[in-house]
């Protein structure tokens, strides 16, 4: 049996540093851990100028990713370069020579992840994607293993942080998208191209995943509806905040039935629960178990450390396995790809909720009551309606809280109100996750 186990990192950015800092760190530890060393070998990375603040022994750094595959002394790849290609080649290559692959890419598994999967069964190695979905958060492991034996109903997570900041930030300094974004950028906290994370497309990659782990059930990564934060206004946050709601992020599956409910969308939750009290760029995700009931997974979902102990965990998994322990399943998903079924998906207009609207109407007498009697023939039936604020050259801003609906009828509902001239520019619409709140974690 091997006692030294070799560490190849592909990618020698943020997450790649630190890793490599925390194998550093950890050499003693882990060898006590596993009666065998974990040793960084080679490292692949285009840019070999660059200071990372961490020292590395002469040689050790490559520019061909290729070599460090192929490289004998290499037992797990970890792929942490990100994206599609090469990130895909990589990890198929790695796993076609039988060598344990780690990855933090949720866009690659996502979309590829059919692929992959079934290249890292054949292979009969380990696959690792801990780092995939809320960073730090064991959120892979607690699915796969640890509520293996439950059944889950559901699934709520905020699991992008950017967005999460952008949102926390926006609400409490009643600051505008645009400038909360801006402000991020200048500070490094947002990507110059923000677009994957405030456009509800790295959360739905995430969700992907998620779903394959909890369900069993396959969607691609191209049919979960989608919207992003762009359109979330510091007015709708304030209302929210009346209302007795915190405007989130939300990543959500459910299983009703044969079909799964999936979406990312700004959604209005409880201000009491838990997830309301997620705030900046930490994530935090909620299971809701059949036999168990709600549980709560909170902590830091990027980051270079963060990230780096969730690729640590799947390096000591890989090498556990290398050394004959068997403590994990040989199955990256936690089951045979054969079992995973395809998930019928509860069409956009179907999905059943509660609604937030904002309207901006004609302060004349009759307005509201015309607006009711046709939310009203949609059979969309009101809760609460707010009327505040200042008329502006006659028109009003009303708010109105609905009974659970479906979609598609409050759209049709809101189209035909559109048609009458009564409201001014496009009507807000966000669904309110009522049911999350029931009960509590
Ligand atoms: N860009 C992601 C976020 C982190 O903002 O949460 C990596 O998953």
């Amino acid at each position: 049996m091997k006692r030294v186990l070799g560490v190849g990192v592909i990618g020698f950015g943020t997450i790649g540093t630190g890793v490599i800092r925390l194998l550093q760190a950890q050499e003693r530890k882990l060898h006590d851990r596993l009666g065998a060393w974990l040793r960084l070998v080679r490292v692949a990375d285009l840019d070999l100028e660059r200071d990372r603040g961490v020292e590395l022994p002469h040689g050790m750094m490559t520019r061909d990713a290729t070599e460090l595959i192929d490289a004998a002394d290499v037992d797990i790849v970890v792929e942490l370069i990100g994206g599609y290609e090469p990130a895909r080649s990589f990890v198929l290559d790695a796993l076609r020579r039988g060598k344990c692959v780690v990855t933090a890419n949720k866009a690659l598994l996502a979309v590829h992840g059919s692929e992959i999967f079934q290249a890292a069964e054949r292979a009969g190695v380990p696959l690792g994607f801990e780092a995939s979905v809320g960073g730090g958060i064991p959120i892979i492991r607690t699915l796969r293993d640890g509520l293996v034996g439950d059944r889950v109903r559901a699934i709520y997570g905020i699991v992008n942080g950017t967005s999460n900041y952008i949102l926390t930030e926006m609400s409490r300094n009643r600051a505008s998208f645009e400038e909360v974004l801006s402000r991020a950028q200048a500070q490094g906290l947002a990507e110059a191209d923000p677009t994957y994370d405030v456009d509800g497309i790295d959360a739905a990659h995430k969700l992907c995943l998620l779903i394959q782990l909890a369900f069993g059930r396959r969607v691609p990564f191209r049919a979960i509806p989608v919207e992003g934060i762009r359109h979330v206004t510091a007015v709708d946050m304030q209302y929210a905040a009346e209302l007795g709601y915190a405007i989130k992020l939300l990543a959500i599956a459910k299983l009703l039935g044969t079909h799964i409910e999936a979406r990312v969308a700004p959604t209005m939750i409880r201000r009491e629960h838990v997830l309301a009290d997620v705030n900046g760029a930490y994530n935090g995700i909620v299971v809701q178990g059949e036999a168990l009931g709600q549980t709560f997974y909170y902590g830091l979902g990027a980051g270079m450390m963060p990230t780096a102990t969730a690729v640590l965990a799947d390096i000591v998994d890989a090498a556990r396995f290398l050394l004959g322990e068997a403590s994990r399943t040989p199955y990256p998903l936690g089951y045979r790809w054969s079992q995973q079924r395809e998930a019928k998906l509860v069409a956009p207009e179907s999905v059943e909720s509660e609604f937030y609207l904002r309207l901006s109407l004609a302060d004349r007498p009759g307005v509201l009551a015309q607006v009711a009697g046709i939310l009203g023939r949609e059979k969309v039936s009101i809760a609460a309606v707010v009327q505040q604020g200042q008329q502006q050259n006659g028109w009003v801003p009303v708010v109105m809280r609905t009974h659970r609906a479906r979609f598609g009828q409050v759209q049709r509902a809101l189209q035909r109100i559109v048609r009458t001239r009564m409201v001014r520019g496009a009507p807000v619409t966000l669904p309110i996750e009522e049911e999350l709140g029931k009960e509590s974690v």
